[in-house]
């Protein structure tokens, strides 16, 4: 694992002046690193009466690791999407971000209620976009058991907008 994540990118000054980018793009190019990446994520899932049924990945970085994920445990996956990409929607959430806003939408069908899920997505930063996820699940009437990324900019505080009650996994916290 410390060597799949040895494999993540600091790249300086990206999307703007002053940020500090964490780029996944070596630990997915990586067999080992995305396995083990897989692995641990399936390893911290819950089992026994608290287990999750359901994968919510986040597009789109969400996506890569969910899907991976939901293929070694044996898991569905939801693909939460950015706006105007889905044919029906079941239900949409917009929310703040530090310039604007943005837009998640659930698809119709796919999350039943009384679910048990994992939101899955590479980075936590301000924690808005988990935030809204979980919105969506709850309003589904599904449950958010818990939240699993990759990095987790602790800076940004992102943590105390995890919905109550989840586990949080973060595989790397910078
Ligand atoms: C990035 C990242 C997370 C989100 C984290 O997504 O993949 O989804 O930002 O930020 P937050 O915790 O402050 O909400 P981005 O919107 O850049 O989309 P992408 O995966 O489509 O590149
Ligand atoms: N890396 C990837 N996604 C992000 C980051 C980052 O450093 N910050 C906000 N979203």
């Amino acid at each position: 694992m410390d060597r799949a994540l040895g494999l993540v990118r600091e790249v300086p000054d990206f999307p703007e002046p002053g940020v500090l980018f964490r780029d996944l793009s070596p630990v997915l190019a990586d067999a080992a690193g995305f396995r083990a990446v897989t692995d641990a994520f399936a390893a911290a899932l819950p089992s026994g009466a608290g287990a999750v049924d359901t994968v919510v990945a986040i597009e789109a970085r969400g996506f890569l690791f969910g899907a991976a994920l939901a293929t070694a445990a044996g898991l569905g996956l939801v693909a939460v999407r950015k706006p105007g990409k889905l044919p029906a929607v079941a239900d949409r959430v917009t929310y703040d971000l530090e310039y604007g806003s943005a837009t998640l939408e659930l698809p119709a069908d796919t999350l039943a209620p009384g679910s048990r899920v994992v939101i899955v997505d590479d980075v936590l930063a301000t924690g808005g976009t988990v935030e809204a996820a979980a919105g969506l699940v709850e309003r589904a009437g599904a449950t958010t058991a818990v939240v699993a990324v990759v990095v987790e900019l602790t800076a940004l505080g992102g943590r105390s907008r995890l919905p109550g009650g989840a586990d949080f996994v973060s595989l790397l916290s910078v």
